[in-house]
């Protein structure tokens, strides 16, 4: 069953969000939901016809981290997003990152500061499925550092293409401006 891509033009309008910059960056998130399906179609017929070892073939299963987490952590983010950026510190979600991490502000610290890391990438805030923790992390490109057995609970995209058109290099700026467009109650439906 092929993946299809989901229609995220609700975005648009969002305070320091442009329509060029969120309509470039939906075109972009359709092409991994395209090279999704392809690579899912290419492997399978690989298979079919005893493919399986050869150097094609790991190198396309190679591929596929980066185009189905490319795909997926889109989705994440894009519905992350369009919220109030009003967290209730009293509820639940509120209450666990002051529990794992001290205090929100010390949660919040945390994550913008692995948003702004050097690199191209993304700042993930996961759940550790095994004991409930909360843990700030950061993934290179869209494959790599995810940690196991984690459930993604709010995901920024931090590739150069999420800001600089509205931005340029001032991260920190297009940092501030997502969280003031942060969906908690999404988020914290995330959470187990
Ligand atoms: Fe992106």
């Amino acid at each position: 069953m092929a993946y299809t891509a989901k229609d995220y033009g609700h975005l648009i309008g969002m305070e320091g969000f442009s329509e060029t910059l969120l309509k470039n960056h939906f075109t972009l998130y359709q092409g991994y939901v395209t090279n999704t399906n392809k690579l899912m179609d290419t492997l399978t017929t690989m298979l079919k016809e005893g493919k399986v070892g050869t150097p094609e073939y790991s190198e396309l299963k190679r591929r596929m981290g980066f185009e189905f987490n490319g795909m997926r952590l889109h989705e994440y983010y894009f519905e992350n997003l369009a919220g109030k950026g009003v967290l209730d510190k009293s509820g639940k979600l509120g209450r666990k990152l002051t529990e794992d991490f001290g205090s929100y502000e010390d949660w919040e610290k945390d994550f913008k500061g692995t948003g702004t890391m050097r690199g191209i990438g993304w700042a993930i805030l996961y759940q550790d499925n095994v004991t409930g923790r909360l843990l700030n992390q950061w993934i290179n490109e869209h494959e790599t550092g995810h940690p196991a057995g984690c459930f993604p609970i709010l995901v920024m995209d931090v590739f150069e293409h999420a800001f600089i058109t509205d931005y340029g290099l001032k991260r920190a700026d297009y940092i501030e401006a997502f969280f003031k467009n942060i969906n908690w109650e999404a988020v914290e439906a995330r959470l187990k």
